[in-house]
């Protein structure tokens, strides 16, 4: 049995002033018709030779109407695990496996972000059924994807030797989230390194007693918090006070660069940590030059949506929510306009767009 589990927390504030706290970017229609979290949802769909459980998506108890309704759309029942405050994905990981391997079953759990594009769903799929496979026999699988920059904002997977039968796979050497831009920058240039993804398969009770050994104040938590929660229809909710106390960690801090097989430490009890190269047009969208990449352009590499005019401009990202907006012989500009706030950003610059948002907050 396979379990989708699709974590979706952030509030993606670099893509302000189209992504809100009120309506974070996960719920956005931002490529086609679909959200991004409906995109992902669906994008298991299909899957060959796996038995698919229905998606389950763990989210803040704010979210859980409009992401119950968004999956309603797609006319897929599914499990809401609401989070009464954000702990990280650890812990929303942690949440989800208990919820799934209630029953007796201990089913491998897909996790994705809700916030990620792929543009080729075939190539996804077939890079998952390997990682089934790899994951129910007890391997923690991350997906590669091949650098080009040194993006510090990433996990570095090293890959180490080759695991297993499937061809492509290889034991993680090293894992490093987010290392600064000089680790980085050695990393690109040793080759050896991929970006993790994000995506994660293991099977729900190797998660557990991963997290048993590496964050036990964490299971423990999580663990009291789940057991004293309830289940309301589509909806699981955890003890609010028992779960506020539970410590924040992500999946990657917690586990993941513990898992290497190069760390020295662990590794006997620990399951082995697995990385498969994904090649299928993955974007984790963080910023708005990252949606220009992945959007259909026109000829001149110029991105438009709404009511919008173009003349003699390159490479613009133009999107009007109401009012006409006009742009002549510019080029690398990001120009989004809302009801209630425009952003106009140089297109190599739109990671700073967090830096308004924050000044933003700071004047309440
Ligand atoms: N339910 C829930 N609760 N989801 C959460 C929470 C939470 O408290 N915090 C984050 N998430 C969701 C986010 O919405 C996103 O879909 C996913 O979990 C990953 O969290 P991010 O906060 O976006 O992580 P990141 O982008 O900094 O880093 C991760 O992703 C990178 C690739 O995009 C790491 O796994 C990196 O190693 C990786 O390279
Ligand atoms: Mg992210």
């Amino acid at each position: 049995l396979l379990q989708p589990v699709i974590l979706s927390g952030g509030s993606g504030t670099r893509l302000w002033p189209l992504s809100r706290e009120k309506y974070p970017k996960q719920l956005l229609s931002l490529v086609g018709d679909d959200t991004l979290l409906q995109a992902t949802v669906r994008r298991v769909q299909g899957l060959q030779g796996v038995e698919l459980a229905h998606p389950m998506v763990v989210c803040n108890e704010e979210y859980r109407f409009v992401i119950a309704e968004q999956l309603r759309l797609l006319h897929l029942s599914g499990t809401v695990v609401l989070e009464p405050c954000g702990r990280n994905t650890a812990p929303a990981l942690t949440l989800a496996a208990l919820s799934a391997i209630k029953n007796g079953s201990d089913p491998v759990l897909l996790v994705m972000p809700a916030d990620h594009v792929i543009t080729d769903v075939a190539a996804f799929q077939k890079v998952v059924s390997a990682g089934a496979v790899l994951a129910d026999q007890g391997a923690v699988v991350t997906f590669g994807i091949t650098p080009d920059a040194p993006e510090t904002g990433y996990g570095y997977i090293q890959a180490g030797a080759p695991y297993g039968e499937a061809d492509t796979a290889r034991l993680i050497a090293r894992f490093v989230e987010k290392p600064n831009l000089a680790t980085a920058q050695i990393y690109l240039a040793e080759g050896s390194y991929s970006w993790n993804s994000g995506l994660f398969m293991m099977r729900a009770s190797v998660w557990l007693s991963a997290m048993g050994i590496c964050r036990a104040d964490i299971l423990a938590t999580c663990q009291a918090a789940w057991e004293q929660g309830q289940t309301d229809g589509e909806f699981v909710r955890v003890d609010k006070t028992t779960f506020t106390q539970c410590p924040s960690d992500s999946i990657d801090y917690a586990v993941m660069e513990r898992l290497a097989s190069g760390s020295g430490q662990d590794t006997i009890t620990l399951p082995p940590g697995v990385v498969l190269p994904l090649s299928a047009g993955w974007s984790d969208v963080g910023a708005w030059d990252a949606l220009w990449q992945v959007l259909p352009k026109d000829e001149r590499g110029n991105v438009s949506q709404g009511d919008v005019l173009l003349q003699d401009c390159e490479n613009t990202l133009v999107l009007s929510e109401g009012r006409l907006i006009a742009c002549v012989g510019v080029s690398d500009l990001v120009v989004v306009e809302t009801a209630d706030a425009i952003l106009v950003s140089h297109k190599d610059k739109t990671q700073d767009v967090k830096k308004i948002v924050d000044t933003l907050k700071a004047q309440g």
